[in-house]
């Protein structure tokens, strides 16, 4: 009796129980009446728009909503017309999306008048770096969505497919329209047969949300799999080999997307291996895709170890390739030079191929910013890239619209992001990392959002209390809601990249972790025997004499790859922004900063400011305790002490570190370290034979 009595009870909560863990993403929310729907089309993604107006309809009670298929120029792709009681579309997918964002606006009480909204990328797309046993690279939110280890690598359950199902879904919420399954360094089984027919059964579930499929492939497939001697990208056996791939493929997948190639890059096989150009390699691929639609995205990460300014390299590379890809091959670009570093000047890339389709690539994951334990909102990052004006086509040519097709005819537009997702019931191991994958999804939509924007809809249709919510959180009036919850939080999140660019590295510090995993402080780090380029004392290069990468003329010239104005302004010290000072310039320790202070004392007082604003962090969260639910409070409550306690030790390790370089106090107005230094290298020596 007692029993049941208890199973009755925690059947009561178990709806706020499954509310509440983070699984639904942006996406709770409950319908406040019924509606009737016009609609005279049906299709299985008609219907699941329909569906989800009929589930979260939050206007006017009994309204009548009309979704409706008909051609208009101004509506591009899958764009639509929205007004407060219908949709507009030229395709099915533009009705879904036109409810999506119909449903967001009524959540976040946005005002909906009469608009055109035209997505700002054609192709916006998640690239997953999981491997076929299950684990993902730089993934910090459990195993893989799509991929079991050990024997059951290629069964698939029925959780398994509802877990496709509601990322679809995820996705198609935010104007997401395609995915890569498996990773960039990847194992070449993926072609064979029975991966292939896994991945035709992953497409039916994603394709009525309007998900593609991608793959990555490895270059050197036709020889590892294929029993063909070569690889070379000119045989006439190899060419076939691909071409006869791409007919299977199709077969199985008639929309399939199209291949992601890192190619002659940490060590993946490439076109060069066979004395052949990125072009040809590219090219071949792009020719067996071509009859059926597919594209090829080709990754500029390319660097060797080499004497070149490993910064310089990607350029050098491409840029005397523009103009020779064919038109269904697009350049995939990380948005910095170097690594997705917590800041880095754009990749000059942007805008300087002028003759080729490139598309921006950013880390979702945040394999550099703390992983699955900071609270970094990255939408400040992404819009600040966006917006750099990169003066290829004159003022105002921003990275966004060099690459959105405002400026250059591009055959194609799109932009990727590395995916943080895993199969942690939150889905991306921090309850805050789920605003990175709503921001890519938003950003590669509408480009020209600003991050207050997103921070403040993400924060509403996340912790915005519901009318099916608990009691306590409804009696609570919506602008106390505002005011002392939305508004600091909000404040927060905005702040949160420059504070881990303030702990991390600041004024353009760049890649100074310990050792592979990309966590922790290490300008040290440089066991013998590894890769220059791999190492921090390559990218800080303090010395008594000063620190930074000098990149001027008198240094590596990476600056030369800048159009002007750039190039002057960032040559010249006194006008390179001071966020990027030691990117482009090595400085002495007493250098006179625009505060007054001396290089090193700016230094000093940045990273004390970084942590500072993480315990600023920490008495926000803690008086937001009556508005969040108590699950997630504690979650976040516990992730921000650790994220304190590794920004302490940055600061700790690099201050210490440098100090012996500079040779000067650590001004008296800021706390002393807590860690010695010896301490934090020898624990850092250890980790690296973990
Ligand atoms: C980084 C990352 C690697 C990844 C590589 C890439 O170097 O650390 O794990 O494979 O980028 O983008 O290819």
């Amino acid at each position: 009796m007692k029993i049941t009595i208890l199973i009755l009870i925690m059947m009561m909560f178990l709806p706020v129980l499954q509310a509440e863990n983070g699984h639904n993403l942006w996406l709770g929310g409950v319908c406040t009446g019924p509606i009737t729907i016009e609609c005279s089309k049906s299709s299985t993604t008609i219907d699941l728009a329909k569906h989800e107006l009929h589930k979260y309809w939050q206007g006017k009670e009994n309204a009548t909503i009309s979704l409706q298929i008909k051609a208009d120029l101004l509506i591009k792709g899958d764009g639509y017309k929205l007004t407060a009681d219908g949709i507009q579309a030229n395709t099915d997918l533009g009705i879904l999306y036109g409810v999506y964002s119909l449903l967001r606006r009524q959540q976040t009480e946005e005002n909906i008048k009469e608009e055109i909204v035209n997505p700002s990328y054609e192709l916006r797309i998640l690239d997953h770096w999981d491997n076929l046993n299950g684990s993902v690279e730089r993934g910090y939110a459990g195993r893989s969505i799509f991929w079991h280890g050990g024997k059951d690598s290629l069964n698939i359950s029925e959780q398994d497919k509802k877990l496709w199902q509601e990322y679809a879904r995820a996705d198609a919420s935010i104007g997401i329209n395609g995915t890569v399954l498996n990773n960039v360094n990847t194992s070449p089984l993926i072609l064979t047969p029975n991966y292939l027919k896994k991945v035709e059964v992953i497409a039916k579930v994603l394709r009525p949300y309007g998900v593609k499929i991608y793959l990555s492939v490895n270059f050197a497939s036709p020889s590892l799999i294929g029993g063909l001697k070569t690889a070379d990208p000119l045989n006439p056996e190899v060419k076939k080999w691909w071409q006869d791939k791409a007919r299977e493929i199709y077969h199985l997948i008639p929309d399939f997307g199209g291949f992601l190639v890192k190619a002659n890059s940490e060590g993946q096989p490439g076109p060069q291996n066979f004395g052949r150009t990125h072009a040809d390699g590219a090219n071949m691929m792009a020719d067996a895709l071509k009859p059926y639609g597919g594209i090829v995205m080709w990754r500029a990460f390319v660097y060797n170890p080499s004497d070149e300014d490993r910064a310089k390299q990607a350029y050098s590379e491409f840029m005397p390739l523009d103009g020779q890809f064919r038109d269904n091959v697009i350049i995939q670009v990380k948005n910095g030079p170097i690594d997705f570093q917590p800041r880095e000047p754009f990749s000059p890339l942007f805008g300087a191929m002028k003759k080729t389709s490139v598309m921006p690539e950013l880390q979702v994951t945040q394999e550099y910013l703390g992983q699955s334990v900071h609270l970094v909102f990255l939408a400040s990052m992404w819009e600040e890239f966006l917006k750099s004006d990169t003066y290829q086509a004159g003022h105002m040519s921003t990275v966004a619209r060099c690459t959105d097709g405002s400026i250059y005819p591009q055959a194609h537009t799109a932009i990727a992001g590395v995916a943080n997702t895993g199969r942690d019931t939150n889905w991306c191991g921090h309850p805050f990392a789920q605003a990175n994958w709503y921001a890519f999804g938003r950003l590669a939509w509408n480009n020209r959002l600003t991050s207050a924007q997103i921070a403040d809809e993400w924060l509403k249709l996340t912790f915005k209390p519901t009318i099916s919510g608990d009691s306590t959180k409804q009696q609570k009036n919506q602008t106390e809601w505002d005011v002392k919850f939305l508004e600091p939080v909000k404040q927060m999140m905005l702040e949160s990249r420059e504070a881990a660019v303030n702990y991390m590295m600041p004024l353009g510090l760049h890649h100074i972790f310990s050792a592979n995993d990309h966590y922790g402080p290490g300008p040290w780090w440089a066991p013998k025997g590894i890769r220059k380029d791999w190492t921090p004392p390559y990218y800080h290069q303090a010395d008594t004499a000063g620190i930074g990468f000098d990149r001027t003329q008198t240094g590596s010239n990476a600056i030369k790859q800048y159009h002007e104005p750039l190039c002057s302004l960032f040559s010249n010290v006194k006008t390179c922004p001071e966020i990027y000072l030691l990117w482009f310039h090595h400085l002495p320790w007493d250098y006179k900063m625009k505060s007054g202070h001396n290089l090193w004392e700016e230094m000093c007082y940045h990273y004390e400011e970084g942590l500072q604003q993480v315990r600023k962090f920490q008495e926000t969260w803690d008086r937001v305790k009556p508005y969040v639910d108590q699950e997630q409070f504690i979650i976040v409550q516990s992730k921000l002490r650790q994220q304190c306690l590794n920004a302490q030790v940055w600061k700790d390790a690099c201050l210490l570190y440098f100090q012996q370089y500079s040779r000067m106090p650590i001004p008296y107005d800021i706390e002393r370290p807590v860690h010695n230094l010896k301490d934090m290298i020898a624990k850092d020596m250890k980790s690296q034979h973990r």
